[in-house]
């Protein structure tokens, strides 16, 4: 990942949005409507990370706001969560064309937006929706069927890895698993209060 020097001078979320406005260190921002930096409570003590946004976000400029955000949305009210008090984003920022998952240099060039987000945002629990999140935030070839639902620590900040509501609108066989996830995700959030 390289670094972007401009980021480390950029010491609020609107400054930080506007830069991301105006990137063009990938293809992506070529053929999307807008830019999905992210949305929630800039002071959360959590936040969840995504892979990228749909063709609904992208229209709207807002994360999670398709079926699977619907999903997320409910998942998270069951689970105790007010969505307007967490903060919610994704890896990539722009729309990949067609859904598909963000390439490796798509990726890298947004991660440091994301970065920053996190050291600007400072919460102490992180959950990874999904395998991209999780490679990116917890190392490159963890795979979520393995390591969803532990504990990982960086920096001080508690990274939990979960399946991304998509796949369980695929296969609903994995909500049970990821209700589980999301009671000790609670559970940890009630912990650092
Ligand atoms: N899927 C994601 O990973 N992010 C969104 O914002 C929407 C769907």
């Amino acid at each position: 990942m390289d670094w972007l020097p401009q980021l480390d001078r950029c010491d609020d979320l609107k400054q930080l949005r506007d830069i991301c406005l105006r990137c063009r260190r990938c293809g992506l921002r070529e053929n999307v409507r807008g830019v999905v930096f992210g949305e929630g409570d800039p002071q959360a003590k959590i936040m969840f990370v995504g892979e990228a946004p749909g063709a609904d976000e992208d229209r709207l400029g807002r994360p999670f706001i398709g079926a699977a955000g619907q999903l997320l949305d409910k998942i998270l009210a069951a689970a105790g969560f007010e969505r307007e008090k967490v903060y919610i984003t994704n890896i990539a920022k722009c729309r990949p064309p067609g859904n598909r998952v963000p390439k490796k240099e798509e990726a890298e060039a947004c991660f440091p937006y994301l970065i920053r987000q996190i050291e600007l945002i400072q919460p102490r629990l992180l959950v990874c929706l999904g395998t991209l999140a999780t490679q990116y935030l917890i190392y490159r070839e963890a795979k979520v069927t393995v390591v969803r639902g532990q504990v990982f620590e960086k920096g001080g900040i508690k990274i939990i890895p979960t399946y991304h509501p998509a796949a369980l609108l695929r296969d609903a066989s994995k909500k049970k698993v990821v209700w589980q996830d999301f009671q000790q995700i609670k559970k940890l959030f009630d912990q650092i209060g």
